[in-house]
């Protein structure tokens, strides 16, 4: 059957997949066809999403991408790949005033500092091929919007934002793309600790013009049009997905 989105003959890394946007990226990547290698910390939640996969080939690791110094070992033990999706993440609700290095560092190592290393090392172990793609997972909060309590946050993201569009160019001669993703509120169990109350997100999710948040699957689309060869002519976008929020 003719489909321009196809992920057949693709193998795809995702990280982040034991739970919310990550998830819903691998379960809808092996429907259309990709073997993905799905990572997280989480072996119970990893193995749930493991066994959502469609179809064979299959693998899953379980990592903490935190210790930056295990993601050559990470890499090695890859396969070469078609696709990347840099997708694990962390939020954290801090005011200025009240920002530590403890605080700085947690949240930038995980959502700045691992999917950039990862990426370098993809490229230094020659582990995505030529035409591949290279997906990340950033937020509106990155460049669009600001918000109480999201500085840390937000300067993840910003930095996330930069470092597409500089290695979409850098990346361009060897064919391989870079795009990222941004992403509005998606319900997921990202707020799931206290961070911000239900109250909160029910008011919250009024703002929207469509009235609602997003689900995990309307980003997992949006990812898979930038793995497929759909988007073969798209390098160094942000592409952004938030039920109209920013058009306020
Ligand atoms: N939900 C939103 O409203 C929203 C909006 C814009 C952007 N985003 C971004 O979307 C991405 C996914 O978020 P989500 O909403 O799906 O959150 P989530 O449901 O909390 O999932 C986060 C994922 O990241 C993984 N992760 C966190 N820290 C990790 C670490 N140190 N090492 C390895 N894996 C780690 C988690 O693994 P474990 O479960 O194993 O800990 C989990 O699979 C994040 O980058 C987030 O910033 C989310």
């Amino acid at each position: 059957m003719y489909n321009p989105f196809t992920l057949e003959d693709k193998t795809i890394f995702i990280t982040g997949a034991s739970s919310g946007i990550g998830k819903a990226i691998a379960i809808e990547c092996s429907k259309l066809g990709a073997k993905v290698i799905i990572t997280g910390r989480n072996e119970k939640r990893l193995n749930d999403t493991f066994n959502q996969l469609e179809g064979d080939g299959h693998d899953k690791v379980i990592a903490d991408l935190s210790k930056l110094d295990e993601i050559p070992q990470l890499v090695k033990d890859l396969p070469v790949l078609d696709g990347c999706v840099n997708n694990a993440g962390i939020a954290k609700t801090i005011l200025t005033s009240f920002i530590s290095i403890d605080s700085l560092e947690e949240i930038i190592q995980i959502n700045t500092i691992a999917p950039i290393l990862l990426t370098q090392q993809l490229l230094k172990q020659k582990k995505i091929k030529k035409d591949s793609s290279i997906v990340f997972t950033s937020s509106i909060s990155g460049n669009r919007i600001a918000s109480l309590g999201n500085v840390l946050y937000s300067t993840s993201k910003g930095a996330i934002n930069g470092f597409v569009k500089n290695a979409a160019l850098d990346l361009a001669p060897k064919k391989i793309r870079v795009n990222s993703v941004t992403p509005g509120m998606i319900q997921t169990e990202i707020y799931s600790e206290g961070l911000i109350s239900q109250e909160q997100l029910l008011e919250d999710a009024k703002k929207y013009p469509l009235k609602r948040y997003g689900k995990p699957e309307e980003v997992a689309y949006a990812i898979i049009y930038l793995l497929s060869d759909a988007s073969a002519w798209v390098t160094g976008t942000n592409l952004l997905i938030d039920g109209g929020f920013t058009l306020q």
